[in-house]
């Protein structure tokens, strides 16, 4: 695929993957993604801010063929789908200068063999000359790893952002326009690598208010061209109070785990309680990720394995907590054949996680009428719990 023009002097390079559907061996990828590199034009230097994933390295090079020289390669981001062609434009260009955050400096060595003695650090704040151009170095910890830098273009208000509002999606959109197409898939990217650093993430849009921006480019998914959607939408995702929204990450074996499931679903929807439910070993993960974005209440539904619970329960556990949303509440319902503790084990497995948890409910073999009450008991406790919270169906 040709570079295509962003604004004058400002080209998108990189690849679109169309076919990926899994990243880093756990991450769903439903359309695919994209690995976004930007080569500035500048008056007097050029530069190319990331590059492109190893597996789509020759697009990136094919593209390059017609950029004689570069001088700056800013590697805002040491994560290999961004970095990992970095070898490859060194040796077409063996003058050019790195650049990216002193924190970025060993990563680049460890990750990538690139010596030091190659790559300028730029402090916060710092800047570089393209002649006509100005790029502001930007320090983002953690979006989304901790030496992730952004780079502001002052005269023309583009601010590159790598993963930071990227989306994992194919198109052949180079910009987002009103999000109505992106807001999903940018949703999903949010609550997959965004939300565990919400926190951070608070700050970083509070530093960028203070910046004229007309374009953001990230390194995957199209350029938002009116940027204004995408900001809002992290201000909401990251800062927002949960909604009246339960989520149920739940397997079962015989029957039993998903009997008590489908009547609390009834039970808490009975209760004008919002409810999803997802069946871990047919669910695509990413689902389960975006509505934990907005979600105050979380109930486990597991059958018991080996006294603990289901491994689908187990990954459903870890993941939750690694996620790190603005849940309130959680419980664990479901069977035993003759002892369990799964309830235990699973709350043991939410660690990290800063939730009050409520009463278990679970039942040795079928539902008994005792079960359902309980169930009954436990949807009438989330209904109190969630009086107030917005609707988040
Ligand atoms: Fe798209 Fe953190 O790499």
């Amino acid at each position: 695929m040709k570079a295509r023009e962003i604004r004058p002097g400002i080209l998108w390079m990189g690849a679109i993957d169309w076919e990926r559907r899994l990243f880093d061996e756990l991450i769903p990828l439903p359309e695919g993604t994209s690995y976004n590199a930007y080569f500035l034009q500048g008056s007097e230097k050029t530069a190319l801010i990331d590059t492109a994933d190893p597996a789509k390295s020759d697009a990136l090079m094919a593209q390059l063929e017609s950029v004689p020289r570069l001088d700056y390669l800013i590697i805002q981001h040491v994560e290999q789908d961004h970095s990992g062609s970095a070898t490859l434009v060194l040796a077409k260009y063996p003058e050019v200068q790195v650049i990216a955050s002193p924190k970025a400096v060993p990563m680049i060595e460890d990750h990538l063999g690139i010596p030091a003695s190659q790559i300028q650090a730029m402090a916060d704040g710092d800047t570089l000359s393209l002649g006509n151009w100005t790029l502001e170095f930007i320090h983002a910890p953690w979006v989304h790893w901790p030496e992730t830098m952004l780079t502001y273009l002052r005269e023309e208000k583009v601010l590159f952002t790598c993963d930071f509002f990227g989306s994992h999606l194919a198109t052949d959109a180079l910009f987002s326009e009103d999000g109505s197409r992106v807001c999903e898939p940018a949703k999903r990217y949010y609550a997959e690598i965004m939300m565990p650093f919400a926190n951070l993430i608070k700050g970083h849009l509070r530093r960028l208010a203070d910046y004229e921006i007309e374009i953001i480019g990230p390194s995957h998914g199209p350029a938002h061209n009116r940027p204004q959607w995408i900001l809002d939408a992290y201000e909401h995702w990251a800062h927002d109070a949960p909604k009246n929204l339960v989520v149920i990450p739940y397997t079962s074996m015989h029957d039993s785990t998903s009997l008590m499931v489908d009547y609390l679903i009834e039970a808490l929807i009975d209760r004008d309680v919002h409810v999803h439910s997802f069946h871990m070993s047919k669910t695509d993960l990413g689902e389960y990720a975006i509505h934990l974005v907005d979600a105050a209440t979380v109930v486990f539904g597991t059958p018991t394995v080996l006294v603990g619970p289901h491994p689908s329960i187990v990954l459903a556990s870890y993941l939750t907590a690694a996620l790190r949303p603005k849940l309130r509440n959680a419980a664990v319902i479901g069977s035993f054949g003759w002892a369990s503790k799964a309830a235990e084990k699973t709350k043991d497995l939410c660690g990290g996680l800063q939730v009050d948890w409520m009463e278990p409910v679970f039942t040795k073999g079928l539902p008994k009428r005792e079960t359902y009450e309980a169930l009954d008991r436990l949807a009438d406790e989330i209904a109190t719990r969630h009086r107030g919270l917005e609707t988040g169906a």
